[in-house]
Parts: structure tokens; C-alpha cells; sequence
């Protein structure tokens, strides 16, 4: 394996029996971050400003789940038309999965909806610069909305843009155009004439040139179809970047997506990061190994990471919540599973997050797993959320005092919620 592939992945630091996949690692951030943009832009209806004159386009009606995929698997097919190597190829393959990894916070924070596009590129580029990744694929994700004649939100113009950005822009618009719902073959000329239309004006010359030779094969168009219902479309198409990551790595990356899941709500502002404090603790109470403590954190760390597939209206409201509502917020723990699960290397991380609304009675979500199935780890887990989510302050009342959150959990142990020998602990040790 070529080492440089590796940039960025700090290999000496790889625990010998932590093995944690990079490439399963990126798609399952690229979907939780399509779920997140799926439920941000239906929650608050953003008004996003793009020219699409495309019969039948709505960018408010289009299904983002996969966006990220699909955008990632256009680039590529471009990119081979440019003869990209190896470290090139990955290197786009990673900006344009997280091309949107600022939107989540940009929806929260921008102010006008006009500024949405600006913001979620500068966002992204901030945040992806925090990640163990080249530092090119910032700019990359920085400029990915860039017009060629300048008209984009930095006015840059031609060869000033990074070529990936450039590719990465053309296949994120051919993307949002594209329909899912519908056969290729009802959609492929007009798309490709709108492309055409464009090119020398958003779309670079010779970008859009490579561009229709990568869609002349109908087996382009049949990728786009089966993408999301087969991985291996994808896999087959980026470039070898399959490298262990080591655990610190994890946790570093952890500690950025955390941030990210705590700004999305007001509510939790510092939820995610008060949970990995508390793991710290319980992990250094029982003796855990060095491992053990980490992984312990970076479940900790990524617990709600479902959440981000939560619309806000729920999330942030204050009042008590409708039967129907409380059930679309209980589904955040199988969105973390959902996200977690496929990362080679993290299954036992994933297990002991998704498990922190279980309960030892099987009353809990989302499996109804019971005290049999519920591991330690879990149980410490569901301890920790639970102290952590009554003594912090919400908008609409202080955090509770200690005494008042441990009697609270008391009564959870009495109904068989939670583990008493766990809550026993977590009163000597905060
Ligand atoms: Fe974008
Ligand atoms: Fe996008
Ligand atoms: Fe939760």
C-alpha cells in the first residue's frame, strides 16, 4: 500500500488490536450528514438560491438521502476521465462525501437564508480543517459552490478555483437535479442539456467537457439508480483508501462531530461533551484498559449522533411533546446504529451508544433489549445520559441540583430502568 495514502492518519499510534476501517468511516459520516441535510431543509424550508430552470426541480422536495454518496460517485467518474491518481482521487473522494458537512450548523446559525450557501461552504471548511485529513480538501469544500465566470458566493473565478471544488460543484448540481424517483432514461437529456447550458458560466469548460464523456455510458446512469440500495457501486469506484485509524484518531474526529450534534439544539448545547466526561470517570472507576476508556468516550461523544436525522421543531420545543412527536424523537437512537454500525472496527462502539435509551425492564428503545442483553458498558452509558441530560440547563429551566437528578434516578432504578450498582457508583465518583 502506497503510504502516502495515508496522509494525515496518524499510523503509529494504531492500537494492535483496534482495527477502525477509514473508508466505512467516511460513508457512514456522508450519511449522517444526508440525513441531516435531509431534515434540515424540510424543517426550516431554507430558501436556497440556485438557477435550476429544470422542468419538474424542487430543491425543497428532493431526497438527500444519498446526496453525499452520489455527489462523491459523479466526482470520481469525472476525475478518472481527468486521469487523476491515487492520492488525488482520494482526496476528492473525501471532500466531496463531506462537501456539506457545514450545513447543519449553517442552518442553525444563518441568519438570512440567502447567506445559507456562503455559510455552509465556510462552515465546512472550518470544520473539516479540525479533521486528521489533507489540508487541500478544506479549500476544496470551501469553494464548492464557486461560479467559473465569478458570480459564486467568493467570487472566484476560473482557474482560481480548485479543480475540485469545480468537479465537486457540477456533480453536487447534477445531483440535486436528478431525480431518484424517476428512470434515467426519462431525465438524461434534459439534465445533461441544462449542464450544457451552463458550461463557461458555473460550470468550467473542460470540467463540463469530462463531465459528458463520464455520463456517456449508460452504466453512469445505472451507478446513479443503484447507488443507494448497493454500496458496492460506490466501492468499486473510489480510489484504495482502506487504512486502520487508530482510536485517538477517533476520538479527535468525535470530539468535531460532537460539537456539531450539541449545537444542532439549544437544548444540548454541551450534552455530548458532558456524557464523554462522565464515561471518563465510570471508565477510570472500574479499572477499564486505555481501549476501553477511549472507545468508551467516542460512544459517549457520538451517542445522538442520530439526532442530526431530528427535525428542530422537535428537538427544540419547549412544551411537552404530541404522542406522535415523541415517537419520531425516540428514533434518533436507530439513526445512530444506523450510522455507526457499518464502521468496521466500531461495532462495539455503536453498540453500547444506540443502547442508551434501553432499559433493563425492556422498556426502553430501540430494540426493547433487556437486562440479559444490555452489557455493562450500555448500562454505564444510559447512567451517564441520564445524569448528564437532568443536571444540565435547558432553555426552559436551570439544570437540576445534584440531590434532586440522583432521587430522580432512585425511582428509575426502583421501576428496573436502570442499574443500581451503576447509579451506586455514579454517586462516589461526581
Ligand atoms: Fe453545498
Ligand atoms: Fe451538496
Ligand atoms: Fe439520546
Amino acid at each position: 500500500m502506497n503510504p502516502n495514502i495515508l496522509q494525515g492518519v496518524d499510523l503509529h499510534l494504531i492500537i494492535a488490536d483496534t482495527y477502525i476501517d477509514f473508508t466505512s468511516f467516511i460513508n457512514s459520516i456522508s450519511l449522517s450528514l444526508d440525513l441531516a441535510e435531509a431534515c434540515a431543509l424540510r424543517d426550516k424550508i431554507k430558501k436556497v438560491d440556485f438557477d435550476v430552470s429544470v422542468p419538474g426541480f424542487n430543491v425543497h422536495k428532493h431526497n438527500f438521502t444519498n446526496h453525499s454518496k452520489k455527489t462523491a460517485l459523479v466526482s470520481l467518474y469525472i476525475a478518472n476521465k481527468l486521469n487523476y491518481d491515487d492520492i488525488r482521487l482520494k482526496n476528492l473522494y473525501i471532500a466531496a462525501c463531506s462537501h456539506d458537512i457545514g450545513a447543519v450548523e449553517a442552518f442553525t446559525e444563518s441568519h438570512q437564508d440567502s447567506s445559507f450557501i456562503r455559510e455552509h461552504s465556510e462552515f465546512g471548511a472550518q470544520i473539516i480543517k479540525k479533521l486528521p485529513v489533507d489540508s487541500s480538501i478544506s479549500e476544496f469544500i470551501g469553494f464548492h459552490h464557486e461560479n467559473w465566470d465569478g458570480s459564486g458566493p467568493d467570487r472566484l473565478t476560473g482557474s482560481n478555483i480548485p479543480e475540485e471544488s469545480q468537479i465537486i460543484h457540477i456533480a453536487d448540481m447534477f445531483e440535486l437535479i436528478y431525480d431518484s424517483e424517476k428512470p434515467y432514461w426519462m431525465q438524461r437529456e434534459h439534465i445533461t442539456a441544462w449542464i450544457r447550458s451552463r458550461q463557461g458560466r458555473y460550470f468550467s469548460p473542460h470540467i463540463t467537457d469530462a463531465f459528458m464523456e463520464a455520463c456517456k455510458p449508460e452504466r453512469f446512469w445505472l451507478d446513479m439508480e443503484n447507488i443507494s440500495t448497493n454500496p458496492d457501486v460506490l466501492t468499486r469506484m473510489h480510489p484504495p483508501v482502506q487504512a486502520p485509524m487508530s482510536l485517538n484518531t477517533i476520538e479527535n474526529i468525535a470530539v468535531v462531530f460532537a460539537a456539531i450534534i450539541d449545537k444542532k439544539s439549544a437544548f444540548t448545547h454541551e450534552h455530548s461533551i458532558g456524557l464523554s466526561h462522565y464515561a471518563q470517570l465510570f471508565s477510570k472507576y472500574y479499572g477499564f484498559d486505555d481501549d476501553t476508556t477511549i472507545k468508551m468516550k467516542i460512544a459517549a461523544l457520538l451517542h445522538d449522533i442520530g439526532k442530526l436525522s431530528i427535525p428542530n421543531h422537535i428537538l427544540d420545543k419547549p412544551g411537552k411533546l404530541s404522542a406522535e412527536e415523541y415517537t419520531i424523537i425516540k428514533s434518533h437512537t436507530y439513526y445512530t446504529k444506523l450510522i455507526l454500525g457499518n464502521i468496521s472496527g466500531m461495532q462495539d462502539i455503536s453498540g453500547w451508544a444506540a443502547s442508551h435509551h434501553e432499559t433493563l425492564n425492556g422498556s426502553g428503545y430501540p430494540e426493547g433489549i433487556g437486562a440479559e442483553k444490555l452489557c455493562h458498558q450500555s448500562r454505564i452509558m444510559a447512567v451517564c445520559d441520564i445524569y448528564q441530560a437532568l443536571t444540565e440547563a435547558r432553555p426552559y429551566r436551570d439544570g437540576m441540583l445534584k440531590e434532586k437528578a440522583l432521587g430522580i434516578m432512585d425511582s428509575m432504578v426502583a421501576v428496573g430502568n436502570i442499574d443500581a450498582s451503576v447509579v451506586k457508583i455514579l454517586k462516589e465518583i461526581i
